[in-house]
Formats: C-alpha cells, sequence, structure tokens
C-alpha cells in the first residue's frame, strides 16, 4: 500500500472538510457573546433537530419560558431571534420600529420576487411602495363600484353556489379560496372572474400551490449550499416556474389595461398606478411595471389563504357552537333582517359579530409567527445585541394565547370581548392578527370587510351543521406557510 498517497488524499479530505466549515461557522464566529439566550444546538445543523417532531407553536412556548421573551436559535446558517409577549413586540416593532421593520434581502422568496413589491422590500422603496399601495386600497372607489360592492358581488356569486349544494357534505375550501381570489382580482384588474374560467382557476391554484410551496421550501433558507444539489429538492425551481407563469398573466392585465387607459375615469389598482406612473415615467423604480406586478402577486399571495382560512375556521367554531351561531342570527335578524343582503353600514350596530370575528381571529390564529423580518444590522435591544442578517420573528401566538390578556385562552367565546352593556370592551384590540408597527398587514382594512360581508350573508341564509353529528370537525390546526384546519366537510341548510 501507498502510504505517502494515501495520507495525501487524506490531507485533501481534512482540508476540503476545515474550509466547509470555517465557511460555515464564520457567521456565527462574528456573532457577539451577548447574543439572546437560546439553546446551543449542534455544530452545522443548530437546533433544527428541536422541530423534528413537534408543534412549533408548542416549542417556541417552551423556549421562552426557559430563556424569556427574547430568545434566539441557529438554524443551519442563520440565527433566528424570535420575540414574545405584548409588551417586548411592541418595544420592539413599535417603539424601535426603525430597526425592526426590515426584511433580509437574501431570503428565497425574497429573490424569486426581485425584492420588489411590498412583502419582501425594505428602505425606501418598500415605504413607497407601500404607502401607495395602502392610500389606493384606503380611498378605494373606482368607477361606480366601491370596494363594498365588490365584495357584496362576490358574496352573491358565493351563496348561489352553496345554495346548489342542496345542504349536502361540502368542503368550503376552493369556493372560499376562489370567492377572495376573485375580490382581489375585482380590486386589481376591475373585473371578477366567472368560477369555471380555466385561467382563473389555473391562476389561483398556483397562487395557493406558492403559498405552500415558499413553506416547504424555508428549510433552503437554513441550509442553502443544498439548493445546489441536482433535482428539485426544495421545490425552488417549481416555485420561480410558477412566480414566472403568474407574472405572465399579470403582465397580460397590466398591458391590456394601458392599452384601454384613461386617467379621468380610473377603474382599479393598476389604473391608479398608471397614472402614477405617467406623472413619475416608467424610470421611477417605484412606478416602474415590474413593481406593479410583483405588488398585485403579493395581494394574492399574502391575502387569499389567510382571509380564506380565517373564514374557514369561522365556520368551524360555528359548527361547535350552535348557541353562538344562534345569537348571530338573531343580531342579524334584528339590525338586518332578511330582505336585504347585509352591509358595512350595519358594523356599528352588531357588535355580537365583531366580537365574534375578533374570537375567530384570536383562535383561529392563521399567521401565529406573522411573516419573518430581519436585521439589516446589529440591532441593540435589551441590553443584547442581535447580529446584522439574524431572521427576527414576531410571535404573535404569544399574545393570542396569553391568559392575562384572554381569560382561559383556549376556549372559543366570543363574550370576552363585550361589556355588561353588550357593546365591545376595548379588548378586541390585543387580538394582533395582523401583526403590528409599520409591517402591519396592509389589506386589515380589505380582510375585516370581506369577514363581515362574507360570514353575515351566509348566516342570514343558512345554517351550518357537521357533515353527520357524530363528525364534528377537529379544532387543532395544522401550521403550513399559515395556520389551518384539517380539511372538512359540513352541510350548510337553507333556512326557512
Ligand atoms: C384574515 C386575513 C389576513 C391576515 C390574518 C393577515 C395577516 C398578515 C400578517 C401577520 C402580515 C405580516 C406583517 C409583518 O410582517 O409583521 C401580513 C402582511 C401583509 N398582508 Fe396580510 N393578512 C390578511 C389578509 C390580507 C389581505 C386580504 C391582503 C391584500 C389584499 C393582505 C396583504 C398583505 C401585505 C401586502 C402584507 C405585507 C406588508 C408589508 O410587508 O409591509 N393581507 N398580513
Amino acid at each position: 500500500m501507498d502510504f505517502s498517497s494515501l495520507f495525501s488524499c487524506n490531507t485533501v479530505t481534512v482540508a476540503i472538510v476545515v474550509v466547509v466549515l470555517i465557511l460555515l461557522f464564520s457567521r456565527s464566529l462574528q456573532w457577539p457573546s451577548n447574543l439572546p439566550p437560546g439553546p446551543t444546538g449542534y455544530p452545522v445543523i443548530g437546533s433544527i433537530l428541536l422541530f423534528r417532531n413537534g408543534n412549533v407553536q408548542e416549542i417556541f412556548r417552551k423556549l421562552r419560558a426557559q430563556y424569556g421573551d427574547i430568545f434566539s436559535l441557529k438554524l443551519g446558517v442563520n440565527l433566528t431571534v424570535v420575540i414574545s409577549g405584548e409588551e417586548a413586540l411592541k418595544e420592539a416593532f413599535i417603539k424601535q420600529a426603525e430597526d425592526f421593520s426590515d426584511r433580509l434581502e437574501n431570503t428565497i422568496t425574497g429573490q424569486v420576487l426581485l425584492n420588489k413589491g411590498i412583502v419582501f422590500s425594505s428602505g425606501e422603496h418598500w415605504k413607497q411602495t407601500r404607502t401607495f399601495s395602502l392610500s389606493t386600497l384606503r380611498n378605494f372607489g373606482f368607477g361606480r363600484k366601491s370596494l363594498e360592492s365588490r365584495v357584496q358581488e362576490e358574496v352573491a356569486a358565493c351563496l348561489d353556489i352553496i345554495e346548489q349544494q342542496n345542504g349536502q357534505p361540502y368542503d368550503m375550501k376552493e369556493l372560499t379560496t376562489m370567492a377572495i381570489s376573485n375580490v382581489t382580482c375585482s380590486i386589481t384588474f376591475g373585473n371578477r372572474f366567472d368560477y369555471t374560467d380555466v385561467k382563473f382557476k389555473r391562476i389561483t391554484s398556483l397562487f395557493c400551490e406558492c403559498f405552500k410551496l415558499i413553506a416547504l421550501g424555508r428549510h433552503a433558507q437554513a441550509f442553502p449550499y443544498l439548493k445546489y444539489l441536482p433535482g428539485d429538492m426544495f421545490n425552488i425551481k417549481k416555485l420561480i416556474q410558477n412566480t414566472k407563469d403568474i407574472r405572465d398573466f399579470v403582465f397580460e392585465q397590466i398591458n391590456e389595461h394601458r392599452n384601454t387607459f384613461d386617467d379621468e375615469n380610473q377603474r382599479d389598482f393598476i389604473d391608479a398606478f398608471l397614472s402614477q406612473q405617467s406623472k413619475h415615467g416608467q424610470e421611477d423604480a417605484i412606478f416602474e411595471d415590474l413593481n406593479l406586478a410583483v405588488s398585485i402577486i403579493n395581494f394574492f399571495v399574502a391575502g387569499t389563504t389567510t382571509t380564506a382560512t380565517t373564514i374557514r375556521w369561522a365556520i368551524l367554531y360555528l359548527i361547535h357552537n350552535k348557541h353562538i351561531e344562534d345569537k348571530l342570527r338573531q343580531e342579524i335578524e334584528t339590525v338586518v333582517g332578511t330582505s336585504r343582503l347585509p352591509s358595512i353600514a350595519d358594523k356599528p350596530h352588531m357588535p355580537y359579530q365583531e366580537a365574534f370575528i375578533a374570537e375567530v381571529l384570536r383562535m383561529g390564529n392563521t399567521a401565529p409567527l406573522s411573516v419573518p423580518h430581519g436585521a439589516l444590522k446589529d440591532i441593540h435591544f435589551r441590553g443584547m445585541v442581535i447580529p446584522k442578517g439574524s431572521v427576527i420573528m414576531p410571535n404573535l401566538d404569544s399574545v393570542m394565547t396569553d391568559p392575562e390578556l384572554f381569560e382561559n385562552p383556549e376556549k372559543f367565546d366570543p363574550e370576552r370581548f363585550l361589556g355588561k352593556d353588550g357593546k365591545l370592551n376595548g379588548k378586541e384590540q390585543n387580538v394582533m392578527a395582523f401583526s403590528l408597527g409599520r409591517r402591519i398587514c396592509t389589506g386589515e382594512s380589505v380582510a375585516r370587510m370581506e369577514l363581515f360581508l362574507f360570514m353575515t350573508s351566509f348566516l342570514q341564509r343558512f345554517e351550518f351543521l357537521p357533515e353527520s353529528p357524530d363528525k364534528l370537525p377537529f379544532t387543532g390546526g395544522v401550521l403550513e406557510l399559515a395556520r389551518v384546519p384539517k380539511d372538512f366537510k359540513c352541510r350548510i341548510v337553507k333556512l326557512k
């Protein structure tokens, strides 16, 4: 045996391993000693094994009990800092908003969307795009159609489909997804699509698939070098292809709008954008077509699954709480009656519906860990240092389940938000479903309008029953990118 060649071969292997390890650790070697406390974890993988067979919310609850409101975890190459509890969340995301309102630029989703639009951009680009989008959504009223009438149009289409089921067991997942996606179409493209429209069905399913692919791709974030392996282990190529198909569809819509654009007669979000573009010019990065397309994709991806899932949580809690369903319907009969559909003007007179929606948002807990923020520089917080490049997670779940804020947090109870006079008692303000601070959900007012109009209209016409009396749907959630209920069917019976 040639020992010298064996020795040199081993030396090369060892050298490669050492270089790889140095590269992997080079970031963690730069981390300061006063990091937020947390588990040590293993070399290379960090604490990833903690999540082997566990519910992430439960694991974070345990880590918070052990390490406090601000703890850190090494997950592959990333340091993740989790912030829990109302006080710490407000201190970070409101009082120290200047430091805590960014997103990391090297995330997979950020790169797929070229760090444009709202959700994955930061700095001045994000501020200006967000301000334009918010003010357009807030003052929404293009042509003769208000935002409310667009939602009502969709509600009416949805009621028809439900009626056609004749009270047979039915899964509301596809219908709610298409309905919410269609409201976004109406806001952005100016028109809704028929539910059987092939192009619309395909685009909606691509949006939903992207939402799932982003969840699956999270591991690639922790171990970015794995994405160079052959194949498409983390579905990143699929995510890129889906996004490209969606972008092509949105660009088609933008071009059609440009051909028929009339500044005096703006029809929708695209027209409002084109109007600004004509003043600033395409060279302005805020008002270029690509930024418009990505902002629209953001609305679909951030708004569809979250809102549709919240409606399904509402139905699930109705099935489990017949007495609450009766009380809701009683309020609708008193305030609205049965001869017309509910409208937003009814909302201030319907505190029980508002309390119900607040409780659905709290217990449904659709975005328990919000969307990750990121440290674009070293952040000094409560005597600790959150190093540049860290992922920062607002642990909204810690607020939704806080017994100090919500007595018996595991009980579904809309009454907790009502005073003795039957009016809202202000505790609904503590429900942080839409996050907080400068990144607070841009679509909150749209989502709240949708939740109110869809749910009150459903309850006015139909009763929700379990698939069979001995088959109540499971109330636990599954954390994908959003926290969703397990698929369930129900019988939706027309009221006499
Ligand atoms: C019940 C429904 C919804 C829930 C629970 C929800 C929740 C959230 C949460 C937790 C965030 C992350 C905020 C953060 O980074 O801290 C967010 C961001 C966002 N949401 Fe929603 N959302 C809902 C509906 C919608 C709708 C209907 C739209 C659009 C029409 C929308 C558009 C957005 C956008 C654009 C962002 C990014 C904001 C930014 O980064 O500045 N959302 N949402």
